[in-house]
């Protein structure tokens, strides 16, 4: 299967396992395919698949189809080998069933994390049409994060905020955050889905993120740049847990008045404390 969707979802596989975010299995990425894109491999699909259970209920992605990564597949594979590495999944008309019509010609399930991949692109979809990646990797300084910040996206949104003067450009709506959860399953999708009504990036304690886009380089670009703000952020406290200078409420005011944004003011509280992660 050679089309233009093919290659950039290989693209993002690629680039982000070379930026260190996918050990072994590690993530994941999902896309709510077009008519168009759907018509054009038409012919390829396999419509006798088996139906078989979604752990929820996607009922907006009725009929859908979803280009997904395989469960235990390695990103840096796919690549080398899409249709071992890669799905294409259809909806049932309800949304409680997926059938495999395409892909995983080596045997396999699309992601386990299936069920937050679909409940996010059903809220995306109601969201804003446009809105059809989803895209989770295991990035080391935002994880690394969890352990010393506390449970709080408003705490977590203004110390990234903080660290790169275009975060609040490229994501105004903040960061959600998810405490410890067992991965893989549908608790984890409605908490993960909760956050994505509203925002675009989601933080699995102790585990990765979760970040959705209109397409493969806006998604791929926005873990890239929470991370990359994480990773300042990991140096600054390892040479000291405060901050002597730092980005105002004021000045993050100023930003949203230039750039025209709705920053929420509940990540611009006054801090009592230099100390990072303290309010
Ligand atoms: P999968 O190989 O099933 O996609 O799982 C990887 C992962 O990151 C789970 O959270
Ligand atoms: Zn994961």
């Amino acid at each position: 299967m050679k089309t233009e969707l093919v290659s950039s979802f290989t693209r993002i596989c690629t680039e982000a396992y070379q930026q260190g975010w996918h050990e072994r299995n590690g993530g994941n990425l999902s896309y709510r395919m077009r008519e168009k894109e759907v018509e054009e491999v038409r012919d390829l699909l396999n419509e006798e698949a088996k139906w078989q259970d979604i752990d929820g209920c996607v009922p907006k992605l009725a009929n859908e189809y979803f280009m997904v990564t395989g469960s235990g597949k390695y990103m840096k594979n796919v690549q080398r080998d899409f249709a071992d590495n890669v799905a294409i999944i259809r909806v049932n008309e309800d949304g409680t069933k997926y059938k495999i019509v395409w892909g995983l010609v080596n045997g396999g399930r699309p992601t386990s994390e299936l069920s937050s991949h679909l409940m996010n692109l059903e809220v995306l979809k109601q969201r804003d049409d446009g809105l059809r990646v989803v895209y989770h990797a295991h990035p080391a300084n935002t994880v690394a994060l969890t352990f010393v910040l506390p449970v709080d996206g408003e705490v977590f949104t203004r110390e990234i905020w903080e660290m790169e003067t275009e975060c609040p450009v490229v994501f105004p709506q903040g960061i959600g955050v998810v405490p410890w959860m067992v991965p893989g399953g549908k608790e984890i999708g409605i908490k993960t889905a909760e956050i994505m009504k509203r925002q675009n990036v989601a933080i699995w304690y102790h585990h990765g993120m979760f970040v959705c886009g209109h397409d493969f380089d806006e998604a791929y670009g926005l873990m890239e740049t929470v991370e990359k703000a994480a990773e300042m952020l990991v140096k600054v406290m390892s040479m000291s847990d405060r901050k002597l200078n730092t980005v105002t409420p004021e000045g993050f005011r100023q930003i949203a008045r230039q750039y025209h944004l709705q920053l929420d003011e509940r990540y611009l509280y006054e801090k009592k404390s230099d100390k990072i992660g303290e309010r």
